[in-house]
């Protein structure tokens, strides 16, 4: 480690400081002419204090369902109760132990800047705050919310003394291993926006943010003396910023003060927390509020006031604890015993930091007016959804809000913050991952953020463009691990078909989702897909497989079956939404059936590979035939056996049997559910292997299939697995012994103990009764989860959140739908409100510039509500969180009787009214006959007909000369 005095950011020193009259002039009149706004703004804003209210009783265009009608019961849901209160329902702390590592700290929505207190608290502090008795070990600028790998980011902390015994700097405790205190108990508050806590040193910290930016007002009890177990020590803070990392993955790293300013500046290198490579970090952080007495640096523990720049600082190989910063120690401040730090983040330089710290906080150094500002920026991202509360919980209500609240925390926007190539399109980072997302988050986006949700695709395809494959998982700018399928594939047919076109480049979205089905990257761990070769010949991935195309995780062989079905079929949707709309691919129109060599060229202008193209037409059927590959794991004799130990909480059902001629040596008998079929791993001979079906389920062996498994599942059961098919559950529910044996194997799943929650996949096998006519079912299932395991407790989510299970309520709760995602399909359940109502494609900016006169047709388009209405709402049984099931008896749809137990994305896209009559007792007749039920798209016996020949067939080849039988392996 190297240590001089000249230092490379010398732009940042010169830099120092800002004055007004240092700005250009251009600048200076932009300025001027800002503030002007500003004030008139304010102005306005005096005058009509209810402006939104006001807006929506006069713009019936706006209002109304139908039209031009006014929005019915404008004096309930209108006002989300009290407009300005909504923030009072959003506990950020919810999921802060017990592995739910939300993010509770200050932030905006996608905001990079995140602010929160870090606990020295190993495996639960991956988003840095941990709501439990480990101590504080510093204030940090950026975090990932609800991850589950290693802790994410968290670079560059604050650490705060009020002083140091004997008034002495060097007795002050500056490593991460001698620094942490506790908190004060009862002390951490956290809203959005803002978040504090006291630490027991007598400071209380409090932070608020903007985009990239961090303000932290730190207060000192004012005593002049200050009594520790160590000694007294004088008021005179010392405050310390450390190049350490939650991770302590530094590998290089330099920082700087100045010593007549106060600024510190410095950057590292570290490493992702869920994938490969590294990333380089800048900060620049200012103090203000007192006169600096001293200035210096330290390693590990020491430090000198001889020293003001540290640089090539090694890693915590070369320094014990991974601490190496600087410290300013400070005189007792100006007044009101505060002292303010202002800290700008970057991923492209030091000065950008400075600058955006400069920029976005400005000079004013105001807390109230930033923290103001971040509280309207989520009152506004947050007044798409507007509920009529009355009759349901408060409790319910705190779920609800905070649960869609973390669903826009994450992927965050990292626009102008890319250091990897140059684009003028946004980029998203904190893909974090979207094997999580694409199921339920990404698609709420849709819905209540279309704009959001349009620059995130647009933020993928630029990574397909630059790196050459969609990512899976990404995080600070770097690839992360692929979990199973590329459900990018997913996310990108989704927006397609719920109409969320413009602006993005199809051409280029459709070369990077045949790209994942043809191509396999060298390393397909961290993109793409692998196995391709069998993948495109046999239809499986067979647990025996030789691949010579690439390396990856070559488990998981019927998880990432499924998935690379699911994600074709959705690639198949796609091609048939673009052979309709040729313009989005460029322009010309596509020959339909005879596929000529210039579709070829037309279509596919990128890519070479083995597979011949043909064209958009045969590209619909290619893929529409390989959506149906689940099917090919599907082993109809599979037994589900699973020994009986009586110390498991579960015990076994009435209809499990005992297995005859067992050897009652080993304890506990093995027993059979009556449930037969199951996706099973093939080998290359095409025979099943025997895969215990319940492994990886809490109930047995449910750490297993992470990350580094070796089983044919990730993260779930072939039990759970067994139901992946959404784009062909009747033919899954035939599979499985008709409609009535689904629904008793579904609730089957959900009693033994096999369900768990805290993953995504979880998620859809909720509402799957629909399938099968049972739509109050899911009903019943939703509400024996909400609020038992989803619910505004700290504890109050059952996995860690990924920024998802937020996504989970808010979908159940509040939209009375959950999306199919990848289809134009949302299954309908009864919500947990009186009435809901929501605003898809909300263009804020146009809305309020068009609200002093009338809107425009375009305008108002954007603006309709679509509105869920609780018919026989009775907060007894729908608003006490008992979890007593509630059933729809009818539905009506704008004013029509509606029998399916599905809607389109129609609803939210045109606004309209959906009524859902509830009762105590399940329907026998709403939503349960054939037509009523949601598509199935492989209905066609004579495609499974040729299927099943192919199938024989191909089995019959393979088995010549290998020996095939089913082989029981594995453990119970
Ligand atoms: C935290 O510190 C502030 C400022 O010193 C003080 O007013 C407040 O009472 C403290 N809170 C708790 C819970 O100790
Ligand atoms: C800290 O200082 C002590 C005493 O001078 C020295 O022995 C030790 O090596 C130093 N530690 C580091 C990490 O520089
Ligand atoms: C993302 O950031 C860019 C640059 O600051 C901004 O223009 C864009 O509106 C942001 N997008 C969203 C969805 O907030």
């Amino acid at each position: 480690m190297a240590i001089h005095d000249d230092s490379p950011y010398r732009k940042a020193a010169a830099k120092l400081p800002v004055r007004f009259a240092s700005v250009p002039r251009k600048r200076r009149a932009l300025l001027v002419a800002l503030l002007l706004a500003i004030a008139i703004f304010v102005l306005f804003k005096l005058i009509t204090p209810s402006q939104t209210l006001l807006f929506f009783l006069f713009s019936p265009d706006v209002a109304g369902p139908y039209g031009s009608e006014h929005y019915p019961n404008s004096g309930t849901a209108t006002n989300n109760h009290h407009v300005n209160d909504i923030l009072q329902f959003i506990d950020p702390l919810i999921g802060t132990t017990n592995g739910g590592h939300v993010f509770p700290g200050a932030t905006l929505p996608y905001g990079m800047a995140k602010a929160v207190a870090d606990v020295a608290s190993p495996a639960e502090n991956a988003a840095g705050f941990v709501s439990d008795d480990n101590p504080i070990t510093g204030f940090s600028h950026m975090h990932d919310s609800g991850t589950g790998g290693q802790p994410s980011l968290g670079n560059f902390p604050l650490f705060v003394h009020p002083g140091c015994i004997d008034d002495d700097y060097t007795k002050c405790d500056f490593s991460l291993h001698d620094r942490p205190l506790n908190r004060v108990p009862g002390s951490v508050y956290a809203s959005p926006g803002y978040f504090t806590v006291n630490i027991t040193n007598g400071v209380r910290a409090e932070m608020t943010t903007t985009h990239h930016a961090v303000l932290y007002r730190f207060s000192f009890p004012g005593t002049e003396k200050l009594h520790f177990a160590k000694g007294v020590a004088p008021y005179s803070p010392l405050i310390l910023v450390d190049l350490v990392d939650l991770m302590n993955s530094r590998s290089m790293g330099g920082i700087q003060v100045y010593p007549e300013t106060g600024r510190i500046v410095g950057d590292g290198r570290y490493m992702p927390s869920f994938g490969a490579g590294h990333y380089h970090a800048f900060f620049c952080a200012d103090f203000k509020g007192a006169k600096i007495r001293k200035t210096g640096t330290f390693v590990s523990n020491n430090a000198t006031d001889a020293k003001q720049f540290l640089g090539g600082v090694g890693s915590g190989y070369q320094i014990p604890t991974g601490s190496a910063g600087a410290w300013i120690q400070f005189e007792r401040p100006d007044s009101e015993d505060l002292i303010l730090a202002r800290v700008g983040v970057s991923f492209i330089s030091v000065d950008k930091a400075c600058e955006n710290a400069e920029q976005e906080i400005g000079e004013d150094w105001d807390f109230e007016r930033v923290e103001k500002d971040a509280r309207e920026a989520w009152r506004e991202k947050l007044d798409v959804v507007r509920v009529d509360a009355r009759g349901t919980s408060e409790e319910l209500q705190a779920t609800f809000w905070s649960g869609l609240y973390r669903t826009l925390l994450s992927p965050q926007n990292y626009t102008g913050e890319n250091p990897l190539w140059n684009s003028s399109e946004p980029y998203f980072d904190s893909f974090y991952c979207i094997w999580d997302s694409f199921r339920a988050q990404h698609p709420l986006l849709t819905v209540i953020d279309p704009k959001a949700q349009a620059e995130m695709i647009r933020a993928l395809i630029d990574i397909y463009r630059h790196e050459g494959k969609l990512p899976d998982c990404r995080m600070s700018f770097c690839k992360g691990y692929t979990q199973g399928g590329s459900n990018a594939d997913v996310v990108i047919a989704d927006a397609f078909i719920k109409g969320l076109t413009a602006d993005i480049d199809w051409k280029t979205a459709y070369e990077a989702v045949l790209s994942d089905a043809e191509i396999e990257p060298q390393d397909w761990g961290l993109s793409g897909r692998g196995n391709l070769v069998s993948w495109h010949e046999r239809g499986y991935i067979p647990l025996n497989d030789v691949d010579k195309n690439g390396t990856g995780p070559a488990s998981r062989s019927i998880s990432r079956g499924v998935e690379y079905a699911y994600n074709d079929f959705c690639i198949s949707l796609l091609a048939h939404g673009l052979s309709k709309s040729p313009s989005l691919l460029g322009g010309a129109a596509p020959s339909s059936s005879s596929s000529s060599s210039s579709d070829i060229q037309q279509y596919h202008p990128n890519i070479s590979t083995p597979t011949p193209w043909t064209s958009l037409t045969s590209d619909i059927t290619k893929y529409h035939h390989r959506g149906a590959n689940w099917r090919n794991y599907w082993n109809p004799t599979a037994k589900d056996l699973f020994r009986d130990r009586s110390s498991s909480p579960y015990s076994p059902q009435e209809q499990d049997t005992p297995i005859s001629g067992q050897n009652t040596s080993v304890p506990g008998y093995i027993l059979q559910s009556p449930f037969v079929g199951f996706l099973q791993p093939r080998t290359l001979s095409g025979t099943f292997r025997y895969h215990p079906t319940r492994t990886c389920s809490p109930i047995q062996n449910q750490h297993s299939c992470y990350y580094d498994t070796s089983l044919d599942v990730y993260e779930g059961s072939p039990w759970l697995y067994s139901f992946y098919a959404p784009q062909s559950m009747s033919t899954l529910i035939s599979l499985m012994g008709g409609a009535q044996t689904f629904v008793e194997r579904l609730e089957y799943y959900h009693e033994s103990g096999i369900a768990y929650m805290g993953n995504e996949q979880s998620f859809l096998t909720v509402f799957q009764f629909h399938y099968a006519g049972r739509p109050g079912l899911s009903s019943k299932w939703l509400r024996s989860y909400v609020p038992s395991m989803f619910n505004a407790s700290v504890n109050g989510i059952p996995g860690n959140d990924d920024c998802a299970m937020g996504a989970f309520t808010t979908w159940g709760m509040g939209l009375g739908v959950f999306p199919v995602a990848g289809q134009d399909v949302y299954l309908i359940v009864p919500p947990f409100f009186r009435e809901v109502k929501v605003r898809a494609g909300m263009d804020l900016k146009a809305l309020s510039s068009s609200s002093s006169g009338p809107m425009s047709s375009r305008d108002s388009k954007k603006a309709k509500w679509a509105v869920i209405r609780t018919v026989n709402f009775d907060g007894e049984m729908q608003g006490d969180g008992s979890g007593k099931p509630v059933y729809i008896q009818s539905a009506k749809l704008n004013g029509k009787r509606y029998t399916r137990n599905w809607i389109t994305h129609k609803f939210f896209e045109k606004g309209g009214l959906l009524e859902l009559v509830v009762g105590p007792d399940e329907s026998k007749t709403w939503g349960t006959s054939t037509q009523d039920l949601p598509p199935s798209y492989y209905e066609d016996a004579k495609f499974w007909d040729e299927w099943e020949r192919m199938d024989r067939e191909k089995t019959e080849r393979w088995k010549e000369g290998e020996a095939g039988s089913e082989v029981v392996d594995g453990e119970y």
